[in-house]
């Protein structure tokens, strides 16, 4: 299994209970949506993937390594490991496509070498050869979120984390997102994508861990219950 929850529960300074005893498996090699109205905890559970929240109860594992008790100076290493992409995209304004790639495997310390051949495969993989020297001002909301992927895959990681990835895209750029999503997937990348949007996630047809009031509701593979 590369991603366990055991019984995890969070509730935030503030007293919100963000999740309900959550638990689930994810193996190597699946696609998995997250579902579930605003508020449902979503994002919460996606924070704990890659520890920028503790849970409050409970144990998660990553490759069956804890990242709960894990030490903090291993949460870089864990993060390394992981690809993220976000509704709001994150790019840096004041660079170009391939720096905004490169810096994020500069940032990691990856060699000079590896940088100079990764970028441009990664780039083309997700369809933007030729806007290498373009800023992000200069792109679209779907090209924008292209350099998004391009820079959660630049690190080759385990596992492609996607919250709300399609959430400031219209419905046809929505679905060409999908489609890349699912190709870096039958390539071999685990993704887990948290969306709220019913209809692309019925059409994909991937299993779905409906979430609603922090708990897990429904978890069945093929959308079924969607359908
Ligand atoms: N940093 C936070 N502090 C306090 N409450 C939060 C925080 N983040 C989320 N919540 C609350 O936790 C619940 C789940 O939120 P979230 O995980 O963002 O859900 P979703 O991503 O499904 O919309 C909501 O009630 C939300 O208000
Ligand atoms: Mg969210």
């Amino acid at each position: 299994m590369l991603v366990q929850f055991y019984n995890v529960s969070k509730i935030y300074p503030n007293g919100a209970k963000a999740l309900d005893d959550i638990s689930i498996q994810i193996d190597r090699g699946e696609f998995v949506f997250l579902m579930g109205p605003s508020g449902a905890g979503k994002s919460t559970l996606v924070k704990m993937l890659f520890r920028e929240e503790l849970p409050t109860r409970g144990q998660i594992f990553l490759a069956s390594r804890s990242v709960v008790r894990m030490k903090r100076s291993d949460v870089p290493k864990l993060r390394r490991n992981m690809g993220i992409v976000f509704q709001d995209f994150k790019l840096l304004e004041r660079k170009t496509v391939a720096e905004n790639v490169s810096f994020a495997m500069e940032v990691v310390g990856a060699s000079s070498k590896d940088i100079r051949t990764r970028v441009p495969e990664v780039i083309n993989m997700v369809g933007l050869k030729g806007k290498e020297n373009s800023f992000p001002g200069e792109l679209s909301g779907g090209e924008q979120q292209r350099v998004g992927i391009a820079r959660a895959l630049s690190n080759r990681p385990l596992l492609l984390i996607a919250d709300e990835p399609t959430g400031n895209l219209d419905l046809n750029t929505s679905q060409e997102i999908m489609e890349l999503l699912f190709d870096i997937n039958r390539k071999g990348t685990t993704v887990i994508m948290a969306s709220h949007a019913r209809e692309l996630v019925r059409a994909a047809r991937k299993r779905v861990i409906m979430l609603q009031n922090g708990r897990v509701v429904d978890d069945s593979p093929n959308g079924e219950s969607l359908l």
